[in-house]
């Protein structure tokens, strides 16, 4: 009996050590809760097969009735990059461990930061070509924002339909970087056709918000020198430099070389980059840059592709060269106008991370004030607040009526994967017109009693 039961425990602990080995009962790389409500593809073209990838997370909490809760689209820059990585790396529920060792394993973790906590969150592969998304042709890859656009729209319309609470929902048209172009343009795309359509149709836009963009270049390019003397990170010399190589760039835009425009802007980071020998010029305090390569290992795991319903043939890049040279002459195209259209029909938040040199607060600034809005002084002349979340400094908030500005201070380029906390507030904050976005009744001057 003794040795008998000896043996029988012993094999139950083989098997348990076994089992424990064994894969089979393993985490998945991609948790069931971690899977988007729905995903796959939004056709763009009746006449061929070319669709939008998207994955799409409904509102985790919500603080409203779900037909009233707002849906929030996002849009990567590039041209070319993929939203998978503002899913995955920035400011979706579950992000690559990016803070990892070099030898632990790839995992996704909770983003507590995430822009779905009481909001609808909707990740968009465009332009078509990018990420998993499909172009049938290469030459159906949009040259211009207004295609661009007209696709965009398009996919909408065709999510819109998958759930009849969709449309009534207040829509915000979010992006970072080279959607400083994309978020303008959809925006306007949809203000025009709105006013075409039966209200049955027409698409519940109620702002746009732009992280670190490049929406106006031709002024933006001419701030580098300036911004990298006063930081500290150039000298005179060097200062003059790049003024000489910005000033090209400014000269080839305004007589509409395009394609030499967009190479003149190139060199002008080049040579910054070379002069700085930074990590990464999208934050100039990082000793190393972003590891958003972390998002791509991710999406070529074929359990992974397979559980987010992409495509088996595509295989996923980051950033697609082809959509990138589709674009090329388009880098240099102001998208300032539409600005000025949106700020009359709708809210539109532009906020910054401090640290980024590519596109960032005094890059934006500059445009800000040629902005030909008849609030433009007003918001000039608007006091910028101190932000606090939570009690600490977060960074600073200048609004006028509809359109707001805020510096997040302690991040970079990619404001969500630097300050999640602090992104999700602004967010929430600017969509619900709380805290600092609250809009001041005029007339409603409290007493002194
Ligand atoms: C739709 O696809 C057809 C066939 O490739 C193409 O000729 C047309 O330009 C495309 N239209 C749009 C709006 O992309
Ligand atoms: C564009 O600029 C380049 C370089 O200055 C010049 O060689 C080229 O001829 C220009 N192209 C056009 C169409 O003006
Ligand atoms: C900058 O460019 C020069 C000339 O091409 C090269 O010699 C130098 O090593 C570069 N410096 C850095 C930090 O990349």
């Amino acid at each position: 009996m003794e040795s008998t039961k000896c043996n029988l425990f012993n094999l139950l602990l083989l098997i348990l050590v076994l089992l424990h080995q064994t894969p089979v009962f393993s985490t998945p790389i991609l948790p069931k809760e971690a899977l988007p409500t729905e995903s796959g593809y939004l056709p763009v073209n009746r006449s061929s097969e070319s669709a939008i990838f998207y994955t799409f997370y409904e509102a985790q909490k919500p603080i409203s009735s779900i037909s009233q809760t707002p849906l929030l689209i996002w849009l990567q820059g590039g041209p070319g990059c993929s939203s998978m990585i503002g899913n995955f790396f920035e400011l979706g529920p579950w992000r690559v461990n990016f803070n990892k060792q070099d030898d632990e394993p790839l995992a996704l973790e909770r983003n507590s930061g995430s822009w779905n906590r009481i909001f609808g969150l909707i990740f968009l592969d465009s332009p078509i070509g990018t990420g998993f998304s499909i172009a049938a042709k290469p030459e159906e890859i949009p040259r211009d924002q207004n295609l661009v656009a007209e696709h965009l729209f398009a996919a909408l319309n065709a999510f819109l339909k998958l759930n009849p609470s969709f449309r009534s929902r207040p829509l915000y048209i979010t992006g970072e970087s080279y959607a400083g172009k994309y978020v303008p343009a959809f925006g306007y795309y949809i203000v025009n056709k709105n006013a075409k359509l039966p209200d049955s149709s027409k698409v519940n836009l109620a702002g746009v918000a732009i992280g670190n963009g490049l929406t106006d270049p031709e002024v933006q390019v001419a701030t580098h020198a300036l911004n990298t003397y006063f930081s500290g990170l150039v000298n005179e010399k060097q200062k003059g430099e790049l003024e000489k190589l910005q000033l090209e760039a400014v000269k080839l835009t305004k007589s509409g070389n395009w394609s030499e425009a967009t190479n003149a802007r190139n060199r002008v980071l080049n040579l910054l980059q070379n002069m700085t020998d930074l990590a990464t010029l999208y934050d100039y305090s990082k000793k190393v840059p972003y590891k958003d390569d972390m998002v791509t290992e991710l999406l070529r795991i074929e359990e992974v592709k397979t559980a987010l319903k992409a495509k088996e043939s595509v295989v996923f890049e980051a950033c697609s060269e082809v959509v990138a040279d589709a674009l090329n002459d388009d880098v240099m195209k102001s998208v300032k106008f539409m600005v000025e259209l949106l700020v009359k029909k709708t809210k539109v938040l532009l906020y910054q991370g401090f640290f980024d040199l590519r596109d960032g607060v005094v890059s934006t600034e500059a445009w800000v004030k040629t902005l030909k809005w008849e609030g433009t002084e007003s918001f000039l002349s608007a006091d910028r607040k101190v932000w606090k979340v939570k009690g600490e400094l977060a960074g600073y908030v200048q609004k006028w009526e509809k359109f707001s500005h805020a510096v997040v201070l302690g991040a970079g380029h990619l404001v969500p994967s630097d300050q999640p906390l602090t992104s999700q507030a602004l967010i929430e904050d600017w969509v619900l017109d709380n805290g600092l976005f609250a809009n001041v009744e005029v007339g409603n001057v409290p007493f002194d009693l």
